[in-house]
């Protein structure tokens, strides 16, 4: 027999990648727990925080991904967000493609990071673009939503049953590979479509749609939307009015989203989420109404719709807010609405430099994660090396990650623990107290110690602060000066009115007894694979007027004591 080297070669090499994928050894599932009305994300079965950032994602496959590392490293990313695209996966029905996958995965280990999936599919921003051409062929069976003049629309129907097989199909598939090819967890999330809805048609006014509109609301729906079902169950125009229209959609299209992320978690059940294209929090225009003011996707999970999406798509683990408002009030106020006893925060999109310092406030939301995202125009996360210029518009986003990184495990298990809090300056608030217990830190914008903070010339001050334990805190930011006001006990705050002093050092008049400050050590450090490690300590100038914080990444302990 004729030695065929090749062949040996060829086996040697299956077997050698067999044996490394044995080696790979599983590591527990991703996965979302709650305790005392906090959330984390554990990976590794402990909790992490997302540093992500999100890939430019028009049409980012084959090649662009490889060249995007420069960027990412500069970012200081611990997760990349990027899209698989439904037609790039399956060309032919049934035929799947797992190169793009494969080379995610294999990229995101060479570089040390994780993933966050985006399944491109029936919706990307409210439209079927990412459908396998043999779907786009043939719209009367995948059909289109049909808007109030019976006209198609550029948005696929939540009713096409036959689209939704498909999706259900691939995206099982995905998920299926994913268990199969990913022991390591590279994976720890995938988001389910992108920004479903539709921004050209308040609802689907199909034949199929029509008919489920006229008939009764489910139960469910009405329990989310505290609406008394008596004396007869209502349909949407009854129970709803004139949301009726957006309800309805909104029930639609989660129950289509919730069918396929059902049908992926029963292949492989890791985090699920849905991102939202959002409505303004504070004034919200009109849904599926292209033209008018304030128009905004229809649909979708928006604020005004999330009882609906968490009745009617229970498979998915939370509902994600894609924040790019340029208001910092309506910004905030996203914030408090997704963040809720029902829906950990986490943004898989956000934008805008002048945003950057509100990762700070997410944190102050106990989120999991926070994504600028390269998708709006602003330059873009692109694969080119970091010029000058990229690092200044890199850069807002660059220096949370620089800080945080090297301690995000001690951030998410703090944050779960209920020990954190986290605020980001607001214009005209020039001081922020976070009361922890016996202890009220103060934080202050725009001073140079001695004199009153009068606020940075523009709104960039964050802060983050931390009980380690009743005495001695976690203390980081940039751009502010953090300090510590004694604030009695529990008993004493409730029954007695506490007068603060005004003298340099923090006092306050407790119990007809002035306490004031104490530092007892200020040590700066940083933290090393969970470990904080001693660098120096403060003392004298740089904590007689309090501890300031500049654009360099500095962390402290802070240990107190009252006199
Ligand atoms: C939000 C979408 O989710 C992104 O994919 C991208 O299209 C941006 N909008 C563009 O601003």
């Amino acid at each position: 027999m004729k030695f065929n080297s090749a062949l040996v070669a060829a086996l040697a090499a299956a077997f050698f990648a067999a044996s490394l994928h044995a080696q790979a050894a599983e590591r527990p599932l991703p996965r979302l727990v709650k305790d005392h009305g906090r959330f984390a994300l554990l990976v590794d079965d402990a909790p992490f925080l997302v540093l992500a950032a999100q890939v430019r994602n028009s049409s980012a496959w084959p090649s662009v991904f490889p060249r995007l590392w420069p960027t990412l490293g500069y970012m200081n990313v611990n997760t990349v967000e990027t899209p698989v695209y439904w037609n790039q996966f399956e060309p032919q029905p049934g035929r799947y493609d797992y190169t793009l996958i494969d080379m995610l995965l294999s990229e995101a280990r060479r570089h040390n990071v994780h993933l966050v999936p985006l399944w491109f599919a029936t919706w990307k921003n409210g439209s079927q673009h990412y459908m396998p051409d043999w779907m786009k062929l043939a719209p009367d069976l995948y059909s289109h939503a049909i808007d109030s003049a019976g006209q198609a629309v550029d948005s696929p129907s939540p009713f096409a049953t036959a689209s939704l097989e498909a999706d259900k199909g691939a995206f099982a598939a995905l998920m299926r590979h994913l268990k199969e090819a990913d022991p390591q967890r590279t994976v720890i999330m995938v988001q389910v479509e992108n920004e479903p809805g539709n921004w050209n048609s308040v609802r689907d006014f199909s034949p199929a749609a029509q008919k489920s509109f006229e008939a009764p609301v489910p139960p469910e729906v009405l329990a989310a939307m505290r609406v008394k079902a008596a004396p007869q169950s209502p349909n949407w125009q009854e129970a709803f009015g004139p949301d009726a229209d957006e309800y309805f959609n909104a029930w639609s299209v989660a129950k289509y989203v919730g069918q396929v992320a059902a049908a992926g978690k029963a292949e492989y059940p890791i985090p699920m989420y849905a991102n939202a294209a959002l409505r303004d929090p504070i004034n919200p225009g009109a849904p599926g109404q292209p033209g008018a003011a304030g128009n905004y996707e229809s649909g979708g999970p928006t604020d005004n719709v999330l009882d609906i999406w968490k009745a009617a798509a229970p498979a998915l683990d939370f509902l994600a807010p894609d924040n790019y408002q340029t208001d910092p009030a309506a910004y905030l106020r996203i914030l408090e609405l997704y963040h809720r006893a029902d829906n950990p925060l986490y943004l898989p999109e956000t934008g805008r430099p002048f945003n950057a310092r509100f990762f700070f406030s997410v944190l102050g939301h106990q989120a999991i994660g926070f994504s600028p995202s390269g998708g709006n125009t602003e330059g873009e996360f692109k694969p080119t090396e970091v010029s000058k210029a990229r690092e200044d518009f890199l850069n807002p986003w660059a220096m949370n990650y620089r800080l945080i990184g090297p301690m995000q495990r001690e951030i998410a298990r703090l944050n779960f623990e209920g020990k954190l809090q986290a605020v980001a300056e607001e214009q005209g608030k020039v001081t922020q107290t976070l009361p922890f217990g016996s202890w009220n830190a103060v934080v202050s914008y725009g001073t140079t110690g001695r004199a009153p903070a009068v606020g940075n010339p523009t709104p960039m001050g964050r802060a983050l602060v931390a009980q380690l334990n009743d005495n001695q805190f976690l203390v980081t930011g940039y751009y502010c000066r953090v300090d510590f006001r004694p604030a009695g006990t529990e008993q004493q705050r409730k029954t007695q009115h506490i007068v603060e002093g005004t003298g340099q050092t923090p006092s306050a008049l407790i119990g007809g007894r002035w306490q004031h400050r104490q530092f007892l050590r200020v040590e700066e450090g940083a933290y090393e694979s969970g470990e904080f490690k001693f660098l120096r300590i403060w003392n004298g100038d740089e904590t007689d007027w309090g501890l300031r914080f500049g654009e360099d990444p500095v962390v402290l302990r802070v240990s107190l004591a009252t006199y």
